[in-house]
């Protein structure tokens, strides 16, 4: 069948012959599609319909919906007792009006794939076109799973148990300050872990004009914000990244009334486990010392939190020993700087060895555009590296693991 004039040149040229025109057109019209009906965490429904289908048509071992609105698919391998290995592709969308002008943009109002889910959810589509082609040692999962971003759907899929006795697990995120063909394999640190943090001082009440009455909670906040920054600037190995932010503060109402408490809200990102754990240890020490300074009690809750993502030696090398051999080693970079962004992959590399990897998503010419802008998208090129290269990983790992036993 030949190849829509649309759609030609759009595979860059050393994963050409791994796509046939008519995969090119449906993976391209799949990831259109997808961008024009963004949904919501948690709400993805026609979204999860629609990749269901395509997945069905592959004519797996089985497709079965998991955690709600996400989606899992087994393909077969060719000796269905050998290790199974799953691939991730995330679906949902954000709460953001589309400012890209394309002519496949949003038509749910308000909402946005702005983070690129849409060519995810594409990439592992055509990976799992890929491996039905040609399977893997062992059956691979093709796990599409709702809400990443609101840190859901991970801890989700895992509850579900539908990765259980699962032995490798890969997934990628497309990435604009990168061009289309280019990739980041790396070991080591990817993403930041992510703590969300309240902190609420109590003190007492008392008039504007008289505090030595009362014990100001205000005060407290004010010299504890201003302590914290220290954790980072002070405690924290200077080569290691980390983040302390206090994002929302609130406490009162009215100028002359001291009040009795005060709130902040947080977040902290580190990018190992051992500093997140310092990190949250310094922060309890600061928050009790400042609070009993000041005479204040002091309550510290951690709230939502992800885990960091450091990607291990041997699974790295089968995403990067693939790259290598299909795109060639000039294509792959290097990460400038630790993402301090949180990516709830990192649920999945609690239970399951893997390794997550970054995609370029920048047409030649185009701007360096962030990830969560109404401007934002991925090239459609993307989708080909992405899904070329979990696939690739998948069999790599699998006939390593299947030959280990
Ligand atoms: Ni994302």
């Amino acid at each position: 069948m030949p190849r829509r004039r649309e759609t030609l040149g759009v595979v860059p040229p050393p994963l050409v012959d791994l796509f046939p025109a008519p995969l090119v057109d449906r993976l391209l019209d799949l990831r259109r599609h997808l961008h024009q009906y963004p949904e919501l965490s948690r709400q993805e429904e026609a979204t999860a319909d629609r990749l269901a289908q395509e997945l069905e048509r592959l004519e797996p071992v089985a497709v079965e919906r998991a955690a709600g609105t996400g989606v899992v698919a087994r393909i077969a391998g060719r000796d269905r007792g050998a290790p199974v290995v799953a691939l991730r592709g995330d679906i949902d969308a954000l709460p953001i009006d589309e400012a890209t002008g394309l002519d496949y943009t949003s038509l749910n109002a308000g909402v946005m794939h702005a983070c690129g889910h849409d060519v995810h959810a594409t990439w592992a589509v055509g990976a799992a076109a890929l491996l039905s082609a040609q399977p893997a040692a062992g059956d691979v999962l093709i796990v599409l799973q709702p809400a990443e971003e609101i840190a859901w759907g991970a801890q989700a899929i895992l509850a579900s148990g539908a990765l259980d006795g699962v032995t490798a697990i890969f997934g990628a995120h497309v990435d604009r300050r990168f061009t289309v063909g280019e990739v980041v394999v790396e070991e080591g640190p990817m993403n930041a872990a992510s703590d969300g943090f309240r902190i609420t001082l109590r003190g007492e009440g008392a008039h504007g004009a008289r505090p030595h009455e009362g014990t100001d909670p205000v005060i407290g906040a004010a010299a504890l914000i201003m302590q914290l920054q220290t954790l980072v600037s002070r405690r924290l190995e200077p080569g290691t990244p980390g983040v302390l932010t206090i994002g929302h503060v609130q406490a009162g109402v009215a100028g002359n009334v001291i009040p009795e408490s005060a709130r902040l809200l947080g977040t902290l990102r580190a990018t190992t486990a051992r500093s997140r754990e310092q990190l949250r240890d310094w922060l309890r020490e600061m928050v009790h010392a400042v609070a009993a300074v000041h005479r204040l009690d002091a309550e510290l809750e951690f709230l939502d939190h992800t885990p960091p993502i450091v990607n291990p030696p041997r699974e790295t090398q089968w995403v990067r020993q693939p790259a290598l051999e299909l795109l060639g080693g000039q294509r792959l970079c290097t990460l400038p700087e630790v993402n301090m962004g949180g990516e709830d992959f990192a649920y999945y590399l609690e239970k399951i060895p893997g390794c997550f990897f970054r995609v370029g998503a920048r047409e030649s010419g185009g701007a360096v555009i962030s990830a969560h802008s109404p401007h934002f998208f991925a090239a459609d090129g993307a989708i080909f590296v992405g899904a070329a290269l979990l696939a690739a990983a998948a069999r790599r790992a699998s006939a390593d693991l299947a030959s280990a036993l």
